[in-house]
């Protein structure tokens, strides 16, 4: 048996933060048949085994067209609760300390399922996160942009008496053809409550969105933002404002977006000097959680501990945590290096 690659057990050992994680993402094929079961809902699937030979790609739409119908056999807050504690229990053993998660409340009140339904299994399950295993979290409430922009309005009405507990906003779902300043509107709205603003761009749409999330939406973040690459003012600028890119290099491989990690562009965006990490996106159908992404991209591009490092420290400068809390996590991970460096050199 081989030894593991010094890099992989530094990559192992770095606390981690995870900041583009759809929650519905999360949802396993053997609990989306227990969850069917218990609710009485049909899968048009015989077994596990068939369901997850489904999760085979064309691009975003041909997943977002299985996600949506995986998501109908959540129903009651225990499943949203179930759903969440199965996530953050796979993302405390993986080492991250720190998640922020979108949920997509629109796929469930278009079912019918009141919105406190769904807040609340979530709400419940990342409070007991935090008291049992310290994982800090955010709530990102995410638009769904193939939907109307008065659609957008009408789920943020129902947000509005649990806005204590929802700490952003997001915008997701299909990008080509809906592009964030179809919600210029809403998100002018949503600043006027005090939400910080992220939106899902430059993922399969091009680059002229991620300009768009910026000057109309003036979002705080890029989810995925990879097809900046082919704007190199862009890049300039997004670099000199370290405007964080919430990278998910496994789902742009599953996607289609890239034929091979190999040809993934993440070293290439810290070599630009962007605020890029490494995140899951919806690892239940991608084929793995956040360490996975890390221990693939490791792999795939030979990442160096320099940049492993870098991945790190983006994901928590690029966090809503408080700036003492996030100056607390890097002095741990230079902890960490040196120690790894000490046992190197020995
Ligand atoms: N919803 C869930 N995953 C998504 C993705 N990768 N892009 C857009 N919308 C999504
Ligand atoms: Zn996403």
């Amino acid at each position: 048996m081989s030894a593991i690659h010094p890099v992989d057990v530094l990559i192992g050992r770095l606390p981690k933060t995870e900041l583009h994680l759809h929650i519905e993402g999360t949802l396993e094929p053997e609990l989306m048949f227990e969850l069917a079961r218990r609710n009485g809902v049909s899968l048009p699937y015989a077994d596990i085994a068939s369901l997850r030979a489904a999760y085979d790609f064309n691009n975003l739409q041909s997943f977002l067209d299985l996600y949506y119908a995986g998501a109908d056999v959540l129903r009651t807050e225990q499943d949203f609760y179930d759903l969440s504690r199965a996530y953050l229990q796979r993302a405390h053993q993986d080492g991250v300390v720190h998640t922020e998660i979108f949920f997509d409340p629109q796929t469930h009140t278009a079912r019918g399922i009141p919105f406190a339904v769904v807040y609340q299994g979530i709400r419940r399950a990342l409070d007991q996160a935090q008291a049992e295993w310290g994982i800090s979290s955010r709530l990102i409430m995410s638009f769904l942009r193939h939907l109307s922009e008065d659609e957008g309005f009408a789920v943020l009405e129902q947000a509005v008496p649990h806005l204590a507990g929802i700490d952003g906003v997001g915008l997701d779902s299909s990008e080509f053809g809906h592009p964030p300043s179809k919600f210029a509107r809403l998100f002018a709205r949503c600043r006027e409550l005090g939400l910080p603003c992220v939106a899902h761009a430059g993922e399969e749409g091009p680059a002229a969105y991620v300009l768009e999330a910026l000057d109309v939406l003036k979002v705080c973040r890029i989810d995925h933002g990879v097809r900046s690459l082919e704007d190199p003012a862009l890049v300039a600028r997004l670099a000199a404002e370290r405007m964080p890119l919430t990278v998910c290099p496994l789902s742009n491989i599953k996607l289609k977006v890239y034929a091979d990690l190999a040809e993934h562009p993440l070293r290439r965006m810290l070599q630009a000097g962007l605020a890029a990490m490494v995140n899951s996106d919806d690892p239940a159908y991608f084929g793995g959680y956040l360490g996975e992404n890390l221990l693939a991209c490791r792999r795939a591009l030979d990442l160096s501990a320099e940049e492993v490092v870098q991945l790190a420290r983006n994901s928590f400068e690029a966090s809503w945590l408080p700036p003492a809390v996030k100056a607390d996590w890097q002095r741990v991970i230079s902890g960490i290096v040196g120690d790894w460096r000490a046992e190197q050199a020995a």
